[in-house]
């Protein structure tokens, strides 16, 4: 019988790089080619293909959308040998897929694994999320205030000024009111296309990346993998769901949530000990992107472990043939 204490996060977290590695590998050919949709089936396929390798009950909780909408990776998979724990896998194989299609930066294939109830089954809706990194005081800026006062709680609690802040943002026009209003608190904002689980990453190391706060909508299913990493880095995410129309709601009542307000903590929406393994697809602050040269492919993975906050940079070279 499988238990959550079978979770041998240790020995399975080598596994867990070796499935990022894959997918990030098996994108090589299209980094830059102009088609998001071959670029994401190729890490999908790759993805599941080396999943299924793991000595692993898997479920997908966080996949490639519902059962009947996403042949593969989709929400309830199985996935794994059947030869092992009982786990609960949040996945995204590309993560970016127009950054990848345009060789843009920040793209990644990404997976994080925990005991079976040890992440929100979150819909595939949006979430509003705030993040920050490691170091400050617990609710030190909440989803309830405004972007300004979130910008003056947090240089407050740095010690700076608002001008000494960086802000990562997605660029949507739903965020250009948040955005003219963070410009008038003088902090910088750092603006993305794409890629927010990297955008909450980039929170947990500001010396690194030069960002100290991460705020806006994006995918909720993104909002889980970003907790995931900082579960694991060190820092907070506050997210709360959005919901459009009655099908998203009803999305949400299917994945098992009744309250639809609820802001959730990073530990809400990760609540047990996971590993977390993202590799870079294209160049990005945390991890480099695929290098090609004759003969060999380079993958470099950042590989996490929540249990001792271990942080691991990788990097693969395998020859090609
Ligand atoms: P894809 O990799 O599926 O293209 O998603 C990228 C992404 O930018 C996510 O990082 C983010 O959470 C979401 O899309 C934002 O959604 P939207 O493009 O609808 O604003």
């Amino acid at each position: 019988m499988t238990k959550a204490a079978d979770f041998n996060d240790r020995s399975l977290s080598l596994g867990l790089a070796r499935v990022s590695e894959a997918a990030a590998i098996a994108c090589t050919p299209l980094i830059g080619r102009g088609d998001e949709k071959a670029a994401d089936q190729a890490a999908v396929d790759a993805m599941r293909t080396q999943l299924n390798k793991l000595d692993i009950a898997g479920v997908v909780v966080i996949g490639e959308g519902e059962r009947d909408e996403a042949p593969m990776l989709f929400i309830g998979e199985e996935v794994g040998s059947g030869n092992g724990p009982g786990v609960d896998i949040a996945l995204d194989p590309l993560e970016g897929t127009t950054l990848t299609a345009k060789d843009m930066p920040n793209a990644l294939a990404v997976i994080a694994m925990g005991p079976r109830g040890s992440m929100l089954h979150a819909p595939d809706v949006y979430m509003d999320k705030l993040a920050i990194g490691p170091g400050y005081a617990e609710g030190v800026v909440t989803l309830e205030m405004s972007p300004t006062d979130r910008v003056a709680a947090l240089a407050a609690a740095k010690g700076c000024t608002a001008r000494d802040i960086t802000v990562c943002v997605l660029e949507r026009p739903r965020h250009e009111d948040m955005i003219a209003e963070l410009r008038k608190t003088g902090a910088a904002i750092r603006l993305i296309t794409d890629g927010d689980v990297a955008g909450v990453m980039h929170c947990a190391e500001p010396a690194v990346t030069g960002i100290d706060m991460y705020m806006g909508s994006g995918g909720a299913p993104e909002g889980v993998l970003a907790a995931a990493a900082l579960k694991c880095m060190g820092g907070q995410i506050l997210g709360r769901l959005l919901f459009r129309n009655d099908d998203e709601r009803g999305r949400a009542s299917k994945a098992g949530i009744t309250d639809f307000d609820r802001v959730y903590t990073r530990d809400d929406l990760v609540t047990g000990d996971v590993i977390f393994a993202a590799t870079g697809v294209t160049d990005g602050s945390l991890v480099s992107g695929i290098k090609r040269e004759v003969g060999y492919v380079t993958a470099e993975t950042i590989l996490m472990r929540s249990k001792t906050g271990s942080v691991r940079r990788m990097i693969y070279r395998n020859p090609v043939s």
